[in-house]
């Protein structure tokens, strides 16, 4: 089975003008228009979300970094998935090491994946251990994170989620300190397992897997040839013209 790849940009709360993102956006449009073999989805602030000239169109999409449970009313701060479908929004990240830093339980996780999808919208569940130990209990941690963090979803949806596997570890650092291919491939395997056991080996077999933490142009086609991710969720140089844009170029050529 051919399963698109799929390169998320996770630009966390960058840029800072709304200009800068409108040049950032631009520049990944052209670039992806013309590359096939890949899908793209953009991740920017919520409030940029709607300045971006035919998000959806081709294979450009563009991604939430957050989604609230709820549908609408009284929650100050919050935004419902459907106004960020409703604001051009395909995807939307949930779970984020980073939200979870903050305090976002497993739980909270998966009413936000089933709000997600409810409004249209693919999610991107974000799991990954803080540290590796040479007794393998990160195995247990993970296991916790997906069945948890996907305890509401129903088994006809599984298929269409992203599960994204970010090692905290990895998280800002360099490629010399990403986690190496083989071990991807392996932690893929382990996931990829976890879910079969959840939702069935159907639905394991066309969920996309993907890895991020500190992928780079130096290392994203290892990543996803040899590490076998269907993909990767990029940060820092994901806000960098000329790499983000190779590392598409590189993904299209895998
Ligand atoms: P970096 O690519 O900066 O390591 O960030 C990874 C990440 O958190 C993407 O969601």
């Amino acid at each position: 089975m051919i399963k698109k790849k799929i390169i998320v940009a996770n630009w966390k709360m960058n840029p800072k003008t709304p200009r800068e993102a409108a040049a950032l956006w631009d520049a990944v449009r052209r670039t992806a228009r013309n590359l096939p073999r890949v899908d793209v989805a953009v991740c920017p602030p919520a409030v940029f979300l709607g300045l971006f000239s035919s998000p959806g169109r081709g294979n450009v999409f563009i991604g939430a970094q957050d989604v609230f449970w709820e549908q609408g009313g009284a929650y100050t701060g919050q935004i419902a998935a459907a106004q960020m479908a409703a604001c051009g929004a395909r995807f939307t990240i949930v779970g984020h090491s980073e939200r979870r830093a903050l305090g976002e339980t497993d739980e909270q996780v998966s009413l936000k994946t089933r709000a997600a999808l409810k409004a249209g919208l693919t999610p991107i569940v974000c799991v990954g251990e803080m540290t590796r130990d040479s007794a393998g209990a990160f195995f247990g941690v993970l296991t916790a994170q997906l069945q948890a963090s996907l305890d509401l979803i129903p088994r006809t949806a599984a298929s269409s989620l992203v599960i994204a596997y970010e090692p905290l570890w990895a998280i800002g650092r360099n490629f010399r300190e990403a986690m190496d291919s083989q071990t991807i491939h392996e932690t893929i395997i382990f996931i990829r397992k976890v879910f079969a056991d959840k939702f069935g080996q159907e639905a394991a077999k066309r969920v996309r897997i993907i890895y991020g933490g500190a992928v780079e142009p130096k290392n994203i086609a290892a990543i996803m040839s040899d590490g076998r991710a269907d993909g990767v969720l990029v940060g820092h140089k994901s806000l960098v013209v000329s790499d983000f844009t190779n590392m598409l170029k590189s993904a299209n050529a895998v």
